[in-house]
């Protein structure tokens, strides 16, 4: 960014099923050992054994729920990014720049407590503890396309509920026309937010329409692979809108309110000709500086980079394109 198929097939039935069998039985066996106490489990993997107490401290809070996930029938059959790469590879500029930045500055960053301050036209503003805000929901499973503006892409198993089930505890009044979400503003923890060469205006913000922020497909994401969300993937809660570019998905959210005008979006506002509001994923599209057809999948394959057409909607027209109808993309990119 640096200015610089078929929904209704349970991911039980796509994964290879003794994988799928052997990670139910390890999400399984793994809340075990959370209420044995044992919970740094969850939280490591083959490369990240970067914890500190305030994940464990997470990981005992919700490690039960994580682990009782529900498949979800919006998941797609298309194979999901090994869990390394999505360790590795980020785009988190609290956290530095570089794709390898926010796996590596994040070691230290404090998940818990957490907290969520809930502003503007709704019936019950307030802060609000994150772990009451999660305790009564199913969590569910949900395999998604992640498509970024800088054209790769990822499949990412994310756990989390519904973004609407979230905003339905604050009663959003008529006059919710928009939501606006809001990182945590915390530079002794988050080295790019003290950067002098920064062009971000932080925190980073992020926008929806009501009904864009409400539509079943949007989820508040809480985990990742069965485990707690790692650090440099936005824990301990992050928004995912699979069919628009990733960063509109922001991570880390400290506030969530209900506005009646457009609200001020990060990116939109360093370069609004290059990323708009709705930043919908379409292949007919381009960014200025570079062609948006196609993507790179990640992991690349043995003998090079995977290109992939970009569908547009990232895949998810049948659910969403009703959303915008009568709208003329090419204006509202
Ligand atoms: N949220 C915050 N707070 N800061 C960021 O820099 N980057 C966005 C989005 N959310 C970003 C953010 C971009 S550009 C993308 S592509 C996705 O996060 C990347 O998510 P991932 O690192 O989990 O793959």
């Amino acid at each position: 960014m640096l200015i610089k198929r078929s929904p209704d097939i349970l991911p039980s039935e796509i994964t290879d099923e003794k994988v799928y069998l052997s990670r139910r039985q390890f999400m399984r066996s793994t809340a075990a050992l959370v209420a044995a106490g044992a919970v740094p489990s969850l939280i490591s993997s083959q490369v990240q054994a970067k914890e500190n107490s305030s994940r464990v401290a997470w990981a005992s809070k919700i490690g039960s729920k994580l682990a009782e996930a529900k498949n979800s029938p919006f998941s797609t059959t298309d194979d999901p990014t090994p869990f390394d790469d999505i360790l590795q590879y980020n785009n988190y500029y609290e956290f530095g720049t570089n794709k390898s930045d926010p796996y590596e500055n994040s070691e230290d960053f404090e998940i818990q407590p957490w907290s969520i301050k809930v502003e503007g036209a709704c019936n019950k503003p307030g802060t609000y503890h994150l772990e009451d805000l999660i305790k009564d929901s199913q969590l569910e499973e949900r395999i998604y396309r992640l498509r970024c503006v800088e054209a790769w892409s990822m499949v990412v198993p994310w756990v989390g509920i519904p973004m609407a089930t979230l905003l339905k505890k604050f009663e959003p009044t008529m006059n919710a026309k928009y939501v606006a979400f809001e990182t945590v503003y915390r530079p002794d923890q988050m080295p790019g937010q003290k950067s002098l060469f920064s062009s971000i205006d932080w925190p980073y913000r992020e926008g929806l329409r009501i009904d864009e922020a409400m539509h079943p497909l949007t989820l508040a994401v809480v985990g990742l692979y069965g485990k707690i969300l790692p650090n440099q993937n936005g824990a301990p809660i992050r928004l995912m809108v699979p069919w628009k570019y990733g960063f509109k998905s922001i991570k880390s959210i400290v506030a969530i309110r209900f506005v009646e005008k457009e609200p001020y979006t990060t990116w939109n506002n360093i370069a609004p000709n290059e990323y708009g509001f709705y930043a919908n994923v379409n292949p007919t599209v381009d960014h200025p500086r570079w062609s948006q057809k196609s993507e790179r999948r990640l992991p690349g394959g043995l003998f090079g980079p995977k290109r992939i057409d970009t569908q547009m909607f990232n895949g998810y027209a049948e659910q969403v394109a009703s959303l915008y109808s009568g709208m003329d993309l090419k204006v509202n990119y």
